[in-house]
């Protein structure tokens, strides 16, 4: 029975430490996933191919706006930093929606050049972050 409990207890106090780990990989895991759908858009040759990768990479801001960086954990929602966050996140979700609109119309040129604008705006944001 003492072996038992033990067994519990270790289980237990490893998952106490998990999470906290786990919580830690969030916005990495979100740009990686950012970082993987932007990549496959920006060398679609289809239009079909060009929408599910945006849609990704729409999901993937998405989840990356309602996670904080670790680096902004101690700092209020309205700091700069976590403002500074917020507005390139909606920038990319902005764009993201403008380059699935051209792609709707058909404007399968002006969407790719929409689609490698977004690559300036996280190098924009990377470094006003100092990321
Ligand atoms: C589509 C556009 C973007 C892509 C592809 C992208 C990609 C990445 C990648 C690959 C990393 C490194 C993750 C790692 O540690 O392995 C990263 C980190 C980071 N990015 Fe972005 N990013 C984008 C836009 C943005 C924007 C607009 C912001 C802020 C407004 C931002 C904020 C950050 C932050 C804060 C980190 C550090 C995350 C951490 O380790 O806690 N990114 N990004």
């Amino acid at each position: 029975m003492n072996k038992i409990a033990s067994i519990c207890c270790t289980l237990l106090f490893s998952a106490s430490m998990a999470v906290p780990l786990l919580a830690h990989a969030s916005v990495e895991a979100d740009m990686k996933a950012m970082s993987k759908a932007l990549r496959s858009a920006s060398t679609a040759t289809d239009a079909a191919t060009m929408q599910s990768s945006l849609a990704a990479l729409k999901e993937a801001t998405l989840k990356a706006k309602s996670d904080v960086p670790d680096g902004m954990k101690d700092q209020a929602a309205d700091s700069p930093a976590r403002k500074t966050y917020t507005e390139g996140l909606d920038s990319v979700l902005q764009q993201v929606d403008a380059a699935k609109a051209l792609i709707d119309a058909g404007k399968l040129d002006e969407a790719k050049a929409a689609i490698k604008a977004i690559n300036d705006t996280k190098k924009s944001y990377h470094q006003k972050l100092g990321v």
